[in-house]
């Protein structure tokens, strides 16, 4: 393809076997919604199983609402070399094996090879990683990919923005790691948020002794 001819921001979006389903099915949604941009789906067979339990959601649903579907296992796709141009991708939610997979180039699969081409070609690589409680080794691999140019976003509700519904936190957390991408969100909201709790004066007053 010539370069005049590739017109939508390509997205490589990745569901892995961490709970959290939500957040790449989210994701796909808002891309979709603001349009602009080409999706490419992955999701590992953990991550259909995730899907299957956690939302209401088919398997067949989610990849419908992507432009492109690759396979698990293919590493042949367009998405495993680098001459591919993509913006970035987004590995929501990650796995602790993903996470373990992507720390040391394990390309085994179309999920870590493909962040391995982007943390290679210096692209933008956002993992969720959604694991708890974690131990030192989960940590270091934190570290290591941050180290190589990922960056590590735990999908941590941020609790300002006052959300009353889980699709309200999905959407927060999906639409801040767009941002985190450089991707502009509509649906993004901004601490202070607009219209929002102002804290009382008397709470930023030093209390009496
Ligand atoms: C319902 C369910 C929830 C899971 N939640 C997590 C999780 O939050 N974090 C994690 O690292 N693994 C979780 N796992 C285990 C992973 O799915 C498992 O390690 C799998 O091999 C990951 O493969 P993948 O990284 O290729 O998707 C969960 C499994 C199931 C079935």
């Amino acid at each position: 393809m010539k370069a005049a001819e590739i017109s939508k921001t390509r997205i490589i979006v990745a569901i892995s076997g961490a709970s959290g389903a939500i957040y790449g099915i989210e994701a796909l949604r808002l891309l979709r919604e603001m349009g602009g941009y080409e999706t490419h789906l992955i999701v590992s067979p953990a991550g259909a199983r995730t899907i299957h339990e956690e939302t209401d959601f088919t398997l067949g649903e989610v990849e419908a609402m992507s432009d492109v579907r690759h396979h698990f296992r293919d590493i042949g796709a367009s998405i495993a070399s680098g001459s591919f141009k993509v913006h970035g991708m987004l590995v929501a939610p990650c796995s602790a094996r993903t996470l373990g997979g992507i720390a040391v180039s394990l390309g085994e699969n179309l999920i870590v090879r493909a962040a391995d081409v982007c943390m290679k070609e210096r692209r933008k690589l956002v993992l969720l990683l959604r694991e708890t409680p974690l131990h030192l080794g989960h940590i270091e691999l934190m570290a290591n990919v941050t180290r190589y140019g990922a960056i590590v976003m735990p999908p941590v509700p941020a609790f300002y923005t006052r959300p009353i519904t889980v699709a309200e936190i999905a959407t927060q957390t999906a639409a801040r790691a767009l941002d985190v991408m450089g991707i502009e969100v509509s649906a993004l909201n901004r601490w202070p948020v607009e219209n929002g709790p102002v804290m009382p004066v008397s709470a930023n007053e030093p209390e009496d002794d």
